[in-house]
């Protein structure tokens, strides 16, 4: 296939879809990959290195798009505001998209719908379900596990205060709390980095695998008494919990905040808003310098006070509700991501070309447009179609 890399056109988007080393193994796969000028400059991956992987640099994006069979992204299509055009107009019938599109999301609909109408194939990759198999292929999990460790720097740089027990000729100072709500994958990967940073660490979850993980990474873990068949469904997955549950939940944690320096809110059950779990009063009993992390933003935020994409302050507490963190790791975030992309496409090509097999659960999640319809079940109900 002929598989075509343009640079992301996102505002401050540093990511891409392909490294260097992806780009080699899907020539030696027998592809031909096309590579935008500069594609990967913002993830720190020069134009000679995918040259010397053998890709070929393309200068006009509308080439690219006009040559691809299969297009690879990182974000969903958006205006282009350099050529003034959009770029679903940039693609054609019978072609290939891999990227995050979010289908289901009110602001992607029109667009959906028209990719539909183009008769382009979208392949969404926050439809990858998280089963064993198809692990190498999850790219929201990667990302979750940049936003984990990222996240916890940013409440570290944001901090007044040294994060571990520090020995002084003056005396000796005290390691901060860090709290996790919500230990799935980015609430661990932030609990982790938390302690190597040499804070004392605490974990809340309604799971019990997770509160046994958060364990033992060694965080104290805070009782919130949700009874187990209440927060857990079918394969494991959290469970949304009714408005009384929350109110109770939010009544155990209360008197845990005042204690603690960082809090890092990653609480979500997959496809509903995040719950609200720290309300502006909760926060207003937090210590003058507290940094929260809401990383649960684009679902809406678990705490009251986050503004989306910002740093905002409730009296003398940092919020910080930026939305695209993995986007401040640029350079590893695209190295998981390509290497995600990559798997998912050597397992969707036989014989040199996409055969998406309908019973197939990871085609089922991902299947976004096909034939001109919409199909992707989630966006349907969101669409009301
Ligand atoms: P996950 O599904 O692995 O973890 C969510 C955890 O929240 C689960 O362990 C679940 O049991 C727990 N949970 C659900 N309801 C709860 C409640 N009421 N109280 C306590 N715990 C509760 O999700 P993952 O992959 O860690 O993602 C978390 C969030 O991070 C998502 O909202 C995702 O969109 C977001 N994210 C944000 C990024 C950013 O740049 N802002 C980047 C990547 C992910």
């Amino acid at each position: 296939m002929i598989i075509g890399i343009p640079k992301e056109i996102m505002h401050s988007e540093n990511r891409v879809s392909a490294t260097p080393d992806t780009c080699a193994k899907l020539i030696a796969d027998g592809h031909r990959v096309l590579v935008e000028k500069d594609a990967g400059l913002g993830a720190y991956f020069h134009d000679d290195a995918y040259e010397a992987a053998g890709a070929v640099l393309v200068d006009d994006v509308r080439e690219l798009y006009r040559e691809a069979e299969l297009v690879l992204k990182v974000k969903e299509p958006l205006f282009n505001e350099k050529l003034g055009v959009h770029e679903v107009d940039l693609m054609h019938a019978g072609q290939y998209l891999i990227t995050f599109i979010h289908p289901a999301s009110p602001v992607n609909h029109e667009m959906v719908k028209n990719m539909a109408k183009k008769g382009v194939i979208a392949l969404t990759l926050d439809g990858v379900p998280r089963i064993s198999r198809a692990q190498n292929m999850d790219a929201l999990t990667s990302m979750s596990t940049c936003a984990g460790y990222k996240g916890i720097l940013i409440a570290a740089n944001l901090l007044p205060s040294f994060i571990p027990q520090i020995f002084s000729a003056v005396g000796m100072i005290k390691p901060l709390n860090a709290l996790i709500v919500g230990v799935g994958v980015g609430g661990l990967q932030a609990l982790a980095t938390a302690k190597r940073l040499g804070a004392v660490t605490h974990a809340v979850d309604i799971r019990a695998t997770a509160r046994e993980q958060a364990a033992s990474l060694g965080a104290k873990v805070i009782d919130i008494d949700i009874p187990d068949e209440k927060a857990v469904g079918q394969g494991g997955y959290a469970l949304a919990l009714s408005p009384e549950l929350l109110a109770h939940e939010r009544s155990l944690l209360a008197p845990h905040l005042p204690k603690m320096d960082i809090v890092f809110l990653s609480a979500l059950v997959p496809g509903k808003l995040a719950p609200t779990l720290i309300t502006k009063e909760m926060v207003q009993t937090m210590k003058p310098g507290a940094v929260i992390v809401d990383i649960s933003i684009d679902q809406g935020g678990n705490c009251e006070c986050t503004v989306p994409g910002e740093v905002a302050d409730e009296g003398l507490v940092h919020i910080v509700g930026i939305k695209n963190i993995p986007g401040l790791l640029p350079n590893s975030s695209t190295w998981m991501f390509a290497q995600n992309v990559y798997n998912l496409v050597k397992y969707l090509v036989q014989d040199g070309q996409i055969k998406l097999d309908p019973s197939d659960e990871i085609v089922q999640g991902i299947l976004t447009t096909k034939d001109g319809e919409v199909v992707h079940q989630g966006a349907k109900e969101a669409m009301g179609l």
